[in-house]
């Protein structure tokens, strides 16, 4: 899903923040209201990388952190969701292991340019 497309959200081209801004292995989150409806998405980096998704656990549609930022687990190989465990590719989405196997994460369209991360 483009990032301009979740209601609430914001416009295509808008810059999210910079990629400076997010510390190597962990993520930003951004949560957007359109009325009672909340969004939030969260924007991992992996060095030079950024791999973008709504927040919600395809299990309980519920976040997956419990704090801010962090949704990898201790090998660093897997996003985590903090409530029941389940396991997701990072470059991908889909949980490999865990109550929803074979479900993915909503991915975020957005795009990395000139060191801005812009919502598309
Ligand atoms: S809510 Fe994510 S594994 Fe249950």
């Amino acid at each position: 899903m483009k990032a301009s497309d979740i209601p609430g959200g914001p416009k295509r081209g808008e810059i999210l923040c910079r990629l400076s801004e997010i510390e190597d292995g962990m993520a930003r989150e951004f949560s957007y209201r359109h009325g009672d409806e909340m969004r939030d998405i969260f924007i991992h980096r992996m060095g030079d990388e950024i791999y973008s998704y709504e927040n919600s656990c395809p299990h309980a549609f519920i976040p997956l952190n419990m704090d801010q930022g962090h949704f990898i687990d201790k090998t660093g190989a897997y996003f985590i969701c903090q409530n029941h465990g389940a396991l997701f590719d990072i470059k991908n989405g889909l949980c490999v292991a865990g109550p929803c196997n074979g479900q993915s994460l909503t991915i975020i369209d957005v795009e990395l340019k000139e060191g801005n991360i812009i919502a598309l």
